[in-house]
């Protein structure tokens, strides 16, 4: 089953707080978004990569992006996540499958692209996710309000994979009523089902300056 693939770039990465958009630091001797730009372009079932990038930024994207034999296509994105995803689901014409996954997780694996495509195409909106490792609290301020059983969490990664149409839809409805941080929430907000794949926990999304070593271990581990 092909997919095409939106890929949120167009973030001012405020948390890493480096001098420029985090996804053009370099690990090893490549830009963050080239590792993610690269796994799908190595995948013969992706058909097309939609990136949303600011347009202040757009040279540069263009010159990354020149060397790829899938297409690439440069959306404006918007303020927020949610906006720059829905420009990028605007542009696509075909229906079928369609992923959404953040430029910030270049530890993505095939496999698990996959697995969760696999499972959209059978229940038109699957994530992947991995069980919490840490107790999680609920809070006011700096008080515990309860502790919520792990057993019921589970923390959602992207790609997120959906049926174009349901999803755009959602997209659409949800854009001046709802905020979400992630795409299946939207689904979640309009009343819809989401399905769990199960994922890897190198899958990070690279956000603090911590996580850079945390992907320097990764590529180790990797042999790369
Ligand atoms: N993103 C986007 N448009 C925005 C905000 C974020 O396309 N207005 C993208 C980011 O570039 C990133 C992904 O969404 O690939 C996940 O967002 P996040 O990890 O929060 O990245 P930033 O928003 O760049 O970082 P921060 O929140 O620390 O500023
Ligand atoms: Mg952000």
């Amino acid at each position: 089953q092909t997919y095409r693939v939106v890929i949120p770039a167009a973030g001012a990465g405020k948390r890493m707080g480096a001098d420029r958009n985090k996804l053009m630091l370099l690990l090893r001797d490549r830009s963050i978004i080239e590792w993610t730009l690269d796994v799908f372009e190595a995948d013969p079932l992706c058909e097309e990569i939609i990136l949303a990038i600011n347009p202040a930024e757009q040279v540069w994207f263009e010159q990354v992006t020149d060397r790829y034999a899938t297409p690439v296509r440069l959306v404006a994105g918007g303020r927020e996540r949610q906006e720059s995803v829905l420009r990028g689901l605007e542009v696509i014409e075909a229906p079928g499958i369609v992923l959404i996954h953040d430029g910030a997780r270049p530890f993505i694996e095939q496999t698990a692209i996959h697995a969760v495509v696999a499972a959209a195409v059978e229940h038109k909106a699957a994530i992947l996710a991995v069980p919490v490792k840490d107790t999680v609290k609920r809070i006011t301020g700096a008080t515990i309000v309860e502790t919520v059983p792990r057993d019921e969490l589970m923390a959602a990664q992207t790609p997120q994979a959906f049926d174009l149409d349901t999803i755009r839809t959602v997209h659409q409805k949800a854009a001046e009523h709802y905020l979400g941080t992630d795409d299946a929430s939207l689904i979640e907000w309009d009343g819809g089902k989401v399905t769990l794949v199960t994922g890897q926990y190198e899958n990070i999304k690279v956000t603090t300056p911590d996580d850079l070593w945390f992907g320097e271990a990764i590529l180790m581990k990797r042999g790369k």
